[in-house]
């Protein structure tokens, strides 16, 4: 099904442009011309970094700046049709500690400096069927060493999702692709200062919630 285009979003886009670390139009495509950012670049400071993939309309990305105001967060989304509501949120709350890629996490690397970031959260990513679109999973092996590329040595990825399958696909990923598992929960308990969108429906459903943190030592290539 396609999703109807939200009214002015052009324009939405321009009032919160300060907003906006990146965003990826037709030209990126046509031209591949980006700017690489550091966090300096774009927060002017040097606070640790973190990096949510699929952030959707902002849930989490609005609660985590405000419980953590000395940590930068840049939050991700490919939709900019989801994402412009993410956006205004923050902005109207003059939070000062989150800035928003609007691009696809394959072209990270086209956007963000490398051995910048501290960790990696992805909440609920798209589970996508493992057949037929399983390297579109943000867990497939060519996301996890775009991640390796962005990560800080010792620096990680949380990983938190409803399914059963996504997740055991992705801590065997992690496991072969050199990340080392510190925590591994099944029936995650809640906690709403930090619950997503997509978390708060699937909690309400009462499906458990499974959870993986793993970090990477910045040298190991080799499965664990
Ligand atoms: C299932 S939603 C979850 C949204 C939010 N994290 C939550 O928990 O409520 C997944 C989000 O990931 C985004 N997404 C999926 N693949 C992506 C990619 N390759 N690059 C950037 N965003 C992506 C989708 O646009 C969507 O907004």
């Amino acid at each position: 099904m396609r999703m109807r285009l939200k009214k002015h979003l052009n324009e939405r886009f321009e009032n919160v442009s300060k907003y906006i670390a990146a965003k990826e139009d037709k030209s990126f495509y046509s031209e591949r011309s980006s700017v690489v950012l550091s966090p300096f670049d774009i927060f002017n400071n040097n606070n640790p970094t973190s990096l949510e993939i699929g952030c959707g309309k902002g849930a989490f990305a609005f609660n985590y700046a405000q419980l953590h105001p000395n940590i930068n967060l840049i939050a991700v989304d490919m939709i900019s049709n989801v994402i412009i509501d993410a956006v205004e949120m923050v902005a109207d709350e003059g939070l000062i500690n989150v800035k928003f890629m609007v691009i696809a996490a394959e072209n990270l690397l086209a956007h963000l400096e490398e051995h910048t970031i501290s960790e990696i959260i992805l909440n609920f990513p798209c589970p996508y069927k493992k057949n037929s679109y399983s390297n579109a999973r943000l867990t497939h092996p060519r996301f996890l060493e775009i991640y390796k590329k962005l990560l800080l040595p010792q620096g990680k990825i949380i990983l938190t999702t409803d399914k059963d399958n996504f997740f055991e696909f992705s801590v065997n990923r992690l496991r072969e692709e050199g990340f080392f598992i510190t925590e591994l929960t099944t029936d995650l308990p809640r906690n709403e200062k930090l619950e997503t969108e997509y978390e708060k429906n699937f909690r309400d459903m009462g499906i458990p919630i499974k959870r993986v943190v793993a970090y990477f030592d910045g040298l190991s290539t080799s499965k664990q």
